[in-house]
């Protein structure tokens, strides 16, 4: 009994080793950029580019003008709020934010983000109460 416990118990490490908390991924873009920016970050999140179709895309078109908001993907499906205030999850996995901002960056941008607008990024949404 004490042996199953222990074995599940082991079986969570590793997932548990990989969380970190939004402090700790500031820090260390901040660290790669040199420096961290919530108002930049913040005029990158509501910044809008005018596409070749005429719409105008950006951060707040999914995740809303409040990032305290629940989002919407272009497909109508729920995205939780970004804000980690709103959000406990939020920028606790390394991985998942890499993935995420590779993705939406070249979505709204057509390129990634550079390691100073996901320093400032994270920065602005940890800053929002
Ligand atoms: C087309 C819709 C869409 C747009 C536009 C968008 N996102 Fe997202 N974003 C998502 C979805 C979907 C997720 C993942 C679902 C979830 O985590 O709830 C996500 C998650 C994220 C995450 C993961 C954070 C974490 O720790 O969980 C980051 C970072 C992020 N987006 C950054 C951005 C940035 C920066 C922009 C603007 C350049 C942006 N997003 C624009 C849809 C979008």
């Amino acid at each position: 009994m004490t042996r199953l416990f222990l074995l599940s118990f082991l079986a969570m490490l590793p997932g548990l080793a990989t969380a970190e908390s939004p402090q700790q991924i500031l820090a260390a873009y901040q660290q790669q950029a040199g420096s961290a920016s919530a108002t930049r970050g913040e005029k990158f999140f509501f910044a809008k580019l005018a596409k070749p179709n005429g719409e105008s895309v950006g951060c707040s078109s999914c995740h809303t003008e409040n990032p305290k908001a629940i989002g919407k993907t272009r497909a109508h499906k729920t995205i939780e709020p970004l804000a980690p205030v709103a959000n406990r999850e939020r920028f606790t996995d390394p991985a998942k934010v890499e993935k995420w901002f590779k993705r939406n960056c070249k979505d709204v941008l057509e390129r990634e983000c550079t390691v100073q607008e996901k320093a400032d990024f994270v920065a602005f949404l940890i800053s929002v109460k």
